[in-house]
């Protein structure tokens, strides 16, 4: 199985508190969007940088800049979109796109219902959703970009579960998974276990109590 599982002491403390049923969706996005950027950090690791000269109120030295603006991050909405505003934080000038897809409640299988992405088809593309359970919904979005001619893609998640894990790997062995965790399993209706419940609804406040 391949993913790349960041193992920081920050997010392992993050994530508990996350992951906690008593958390409110006020804490909970804090948590997601901290939790975001230290992903983020990994995510990022490799790709080029240019050097270019920067001058200090002491001396002219060698400096770097990132190519942002050929890097297109992608929410799965809806609870991609709670990790957004923490990747453009970091990221001011990469694009953004969108792509709205929910699980079918019965049959878990991905229902799309929106797309609309920026022209670079080059782009690096950053694909974020804190879920991977199935992984339907994942590879539906990988599969819609590809056919749209976008090449280079990773996967940014919160959680994932093996099986979604097991999905991604076999139908696009190109794409890179990070996580802040890998879980045990799905219980019956599609819930990563131990997980954290869903997180749309933990996001946006739209929890069934
Ligand atoms: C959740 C999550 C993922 C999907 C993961 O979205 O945000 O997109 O489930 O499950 P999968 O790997 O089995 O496809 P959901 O369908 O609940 O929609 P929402 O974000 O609009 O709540
Ligand atoms: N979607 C969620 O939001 N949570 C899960 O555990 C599985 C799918």
């Amino acid at each position: 199985m391949h993913i790349h599982v960041v193992n920081h002491p920050l997010i392992k403390e993050k994530m508990t508190r996350l992951r906690d049923a008593k958390t409110e969706s006020p804490l909970f996005r804090q948590l997601l969007d901290q939790i975001a950027q230290l992903l983020l950090f990994e995510v990022t690791r490799d790709l080029p940088v240019k050097t270019l000269p920067v001058t200090t109120p002491l001396a002219t030295t060698t400096g770097y800049a990132l190519d942002v603006s050929s890097i297109t991050v992608v929410p799965i909405l809806r609870a991609g979109l709670g990790f957004l505003d923490a990747v453009l934080d970091l990221m001011p000038e990469a694009n953004a796109g969108h792509i709205g897809l929910y699980r079918d409640e019965k049959t878990l299988k991905p229902i799309e219902y929106y797309c609309k992405m920026p022209q670079d088809k080059n782009a690096q593309i950053i694909l974020i959703d804190p879920m991977l359970a199935t992984g339907g919904s994942g590879a539906a979005a990988i599969s819609l970009l590809q056919e749209k001619g976008y090449k280079n893609i990773r996967f940014m998640c919160l959680v994932a579960a093996p099986e979604g894990v097991k999905l991604i790997n076999e139908e696009h062995p190109d794409v890179d998974i990070y996580a802040a965790a890998l879980d045990d399993h799905l219980n019956e209706d599609g819930y990563i276990v131990p997980g954290l419940g869903d997180a749309g609804d933990r996001v946006f406040g739209t929890v069934v109590k």
